[in-house]
């Protein structure tokens, strides 16, 4: 593991972490993991001991060839790994000090917080306008001026508002592919949750939703803390602030963004970036 321009380093312990911080911009931490390693029943362990820092209000983008552990480490921190195929989960996930799999943990107000975006969206069969209420209901609210307001509130910030706000009682199985996924995007931001997780948001989707979807992490991104598994090493180096080259399980270095697609500091995260495997 490199971590020339990290504060990541494994031996650190946490007050070393925060003095190692590569510059200003690096304030604070907002999720923590710590050791972490995850095996699933078929005896692959798919996550090995990572440590790493995810900064607040920045995008911190995971890469790396298929299979290295990106969406595990995007559903622990969610603790989707619950539902699945999980056998041993050792280490600890901090967001804001606290450790999210702590199985006394309230998952769905977790959820609420941590919202997550996959790449194939799931809309759900109601009208535009309920797929993004619906968890407000669910979360209590009943204020009419409130549903109101977060309507147009995510849509805008989904960079799909301009687009559907003449039809928002219309299905929301009648939108495109790449709408349906702006759709996925506002119903989290809708519930104003701290970190958006997402896996590979923007998988199906033209260069032009792209670029919405793009342009409005950076917008969101200073309200949000965003962690973001792209779908290319192209889209990585457009949008990370910070990046985690993961191969099989390992977090192989962690940097800032620009530097680290410039100058990887370790050869594996170099033969990638520059399409030599993976
Ligand atoms: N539910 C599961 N049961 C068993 N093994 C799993 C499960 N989910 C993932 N794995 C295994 O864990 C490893 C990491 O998978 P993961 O989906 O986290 O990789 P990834 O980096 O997201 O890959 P991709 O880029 O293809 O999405 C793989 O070897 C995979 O086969
Ligand atoms: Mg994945």
């Amino acid at each position: 593991m490199t971590t020339a321009a990290s504060p990541n380093t494994p031996a650190a312990g946490p007050g070393q972490m925060e003095s190692q911080a590569p510059n200003d911009q690096f304030e604070d931490t907002k999720i923590r993991i710590q050791g972490l390693s995850v095996g699933y029943s078929d005896g692959t362990e798919s996550l090995q001991d990572i440590s790493l820092d995810i900064p607040a209000n920045q995008i911190t983008v995971l890469f790396g060839p298929s299979g290295g552990g990106k969406s595990t480490l995007l559903r622990t921190i969610n603790r989707l790994n619950d539902l699945a195929d999980v056998v041993s989960l050792e280490g600890r996930v901090l967001i804001d000090g606290v450790d999210v799999l702590d199985p006394k943990l309230d998952v769905i107000e977790l959820r609420r917080r941590v919202g997550m975006v996959f790449a194939r969206p799931v809309v759900l069969p109601m009208s535009i306008r309920q797929n993004l209420t619906y968890g407000l209901e669910l979360s209590g609210e009943k204020d009419p001026g409130q549903f109101e307001e977060a309507v147009e509130r995510s849509l805008k910030a989904s960079a799909l508002w301009e687009e559907v706000y003449d039809r928002l009682d219309d299905p929301a199985v009648s939108l495109s592919g790449g709408q349906q996924q702006r759709l996925c995007l506002a119903r989290v931001l809708a519930l104003e949750p701290d970190v958006i997780l997402l896996d590979e948001p923007t998988s199906g989707l033209d260069p032009i939703s792209t670029g919405k979807v793009e342009s409005s992490l950076q917008k969101l991104k200073q309200e949000y803390t965003i962690v973001l598994v792209p779908h290319s090493v192209q889209q990585a180096a457009r949008v990370a602030d910070y990046a985690a080259f993961f191969l099989n399980g390992q977090l192989v270095e962690f940097g800032m963004g620009k530097e680290l697609f410039v100058h990887p500091q370790d050869s594996r995260t170099e033969d990638y970036i520059e399409g030599r495997f993976g």
